[in-house]
């Protein structure tokens, strides 16, 4: 798909379709196609196309105009304005299309113009069935934006967005057999060839010498070789970096603290988290950002067997810290907390790890918004903004000492749990125990990486939301 900048009338566009935007309480600027509504009794709710062809004055042979609700348009109503003009455009095989230049509320033309080419690209987002080779199927060629500018810089960051997105949702959507902890080092390399990047992948003897023991004692119930995988980017000089972790469960069977079989398959994406700074990674790179970036994942299956770790077993973390693995399924801080002590040596100058950890995050804020937890409340402040901003938001949950009490052990220094109450709270104190000399927020993803059901998916989110983090901090 191909984006760009046109300066012309609506009515002047001769491509396949013309998308158009129309509000429930102002009528349209054209006559013609006002007319139209008015005969066809479109109402303009948010998200209602009135597909219509061969208008009076218009060169397009298909005019499609998409309802927006009430002015002044939010940013809500213009995605979803934009999703149904994708389907709707799917439906008549356009080829060329033109979208009419349109003000969203809070929002600047940049703004407009990242968003539509973000949101067009990660529509034509397909899943690859295993055997398969890949597909573009999409109709839709070329997409004109309608704009006085000519600077198409938006639109190539959008793009952008949506390639790391589409790495992200395919890591996702892949098979815990195929997507193992080394397929994702094998993509770190990819990546780091195509961008020119520092790669350095950590195995199994490596993170023995580093006293890695709690990342150790997940990975050592499965046959599958534990990875500890880092990218770096450097696009401004010797800055500190910003630097990410995500966590990579190729596959969480909750390991001797088994889970229940129903829904298990989901278990896949419990990588949803390394693979978000993938593909972060991969955005910012192909933006050429003036920022220093690096990510790091600890990659391992969690698997029940004779040699997995058992309920009450303790491990030494490479902080020195011990740990009462009190139930093998919270595996994610486990492996978590290895890596965080492991990115000092990048001198961060923020640290935010991404993670599927919680259960409970779901029960707290449901699908729409991503937990955050973090110990420098402007850094909570500043993802949460930059969440608004990218469409792709987080809620942020407590941090007080009362919560971290409830790890106390009796045999370590904390258990891996703290009980039913405020489950996503209190993995959030334990991984702060690991985090305490840098600024670090944590970001709760298991509500919001995929969806569930007929339209079962990853989502390709937090990236939206890390990406524009870093884009403001320039
Ligand atoms: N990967 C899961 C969290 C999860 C569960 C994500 C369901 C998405 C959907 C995590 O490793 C886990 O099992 N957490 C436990 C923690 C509990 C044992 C304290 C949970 O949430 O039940
Ligand atoms: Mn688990
Ligand atoms: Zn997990």
């Amino acid at each position: 798909m191909e984006f760009s900048l046109i300066n012309r009338a609506i009515q002047h566009f001769d491509g396949d379709a013309t998308v158009v935007f129309a509000n429930t309480d102002t009528s349209f600027d054209d006559q013609a196609v006002q007319s139209l509504i008015e005969l066809n009794h479109f109402e303009a709710k948010v998200g209602k196309v009135l597909c219509l062809s061969l208008v009076d004055g218009f060169k397009a042979n298909n005019v499609i105009v998409v309802g927006l609700g009430d002015t002044p348009t939010t940013d809500k109503n213009y995605i979803k304005a934009l999703l149904s003009a994708s389907t709707a455009l799917e439906g008549i095989k356009a080829k060329s299309i033109m979208i009419q230049q349109l003000d969203v509320d809070q929002h600047d033309e940049s703004w407009t113009q990242r968003t539509t080419a973000r949101v067009m690209q990660n529509t034509t987002y397909q899943i690859q069935k295993v055997g398969t080779e890949k597909s573009d199927e999409s109709s839709v060629e070329s997409i004109a934006i309608q704009s006085d500018g000519d600077n198409a810089h938006e639109l190539a960051q959008g793009q952008a967005i949506a390639s790391g997105m589409a790495l992200t949702r395919h890591l996702g959507d892949l098979p815990s057999n195929i997507c193992t902890p080394t397929y994702l080092a094998e993509t770190a390399q990819d990546l780091a060839k195509e961008f020119n990047l520092d790669c350095e992948v950590l195995e199994e003897s490596d993170m023995s010498k580093l006293g890695m023991g709690s990342l150790l004692s997940v990975s050592k119930g499965s046959i599958e070789p534990p990875k500890l995988i880092s990218l770096s980017y450097k696009g401004n000089g010797d800055a500190k970096p910003i630097v990410l972790v995500g966590k990579g469960v190729t596959f969480d069977s909750g390991g001797i603290s088994l889970k229940p079989g129903a829904g298990m398959d989901e278990m896949k994406y419990d990588m949803c988290g390394a693979a978000s700074v993938i593909g972060t990674m991969r955005a910012v790179a192909e933006m050429k950002l003036k920022v220093n970036l690096a990510i790091v994942v600890p990659a391992v299956e969690n698997m029940p067997a004779h040699n997995a770790s058992k309920p009450g077993d303790v491990v030494t973390s490479m902080s020195g810290q011990t740990i009462e693995v009190l139930n093998t399924d919270a595996e994610g801080r486990l492996i978590l907390c290895d890596a965080l002590t492991y990115v000092e040596r990048f001198n961060p100058e923020v640290v935010i790890d991404t993670a599927t950890l919680t259960g409970a995050v779901i029960v707290a804020l449901g699908k729409h918004h991503c937990g955050v937890m973090a110990n420098d409340q402007d850094l909570a402040d500043d993802l949460i903004s930059a969440g608004k901003t990218a469409l792709d938001t987080a809620w942020q949950l407590p941090l007080d000492d009362e919560y971290d009490e409830l790890l106390k052990s009796n045999f370590a220094d904390m258990g891996n749990i703290g009980g039913r109450e405020a489950g996503t709270v209190t993995a959030a104190c334990f991984l702060a125990r690991y985090a305490k000399d840098y600024r670090w927020a944590h970001l709760d993803i298991a509500g919001t990486a995929w969806v569930s059901g007929a339209k079962k998916g990853a989502t390709g989110r937090p990236v939206p939301l890390l990406t524009q983090y870093i884009l403001d901090q320039i």
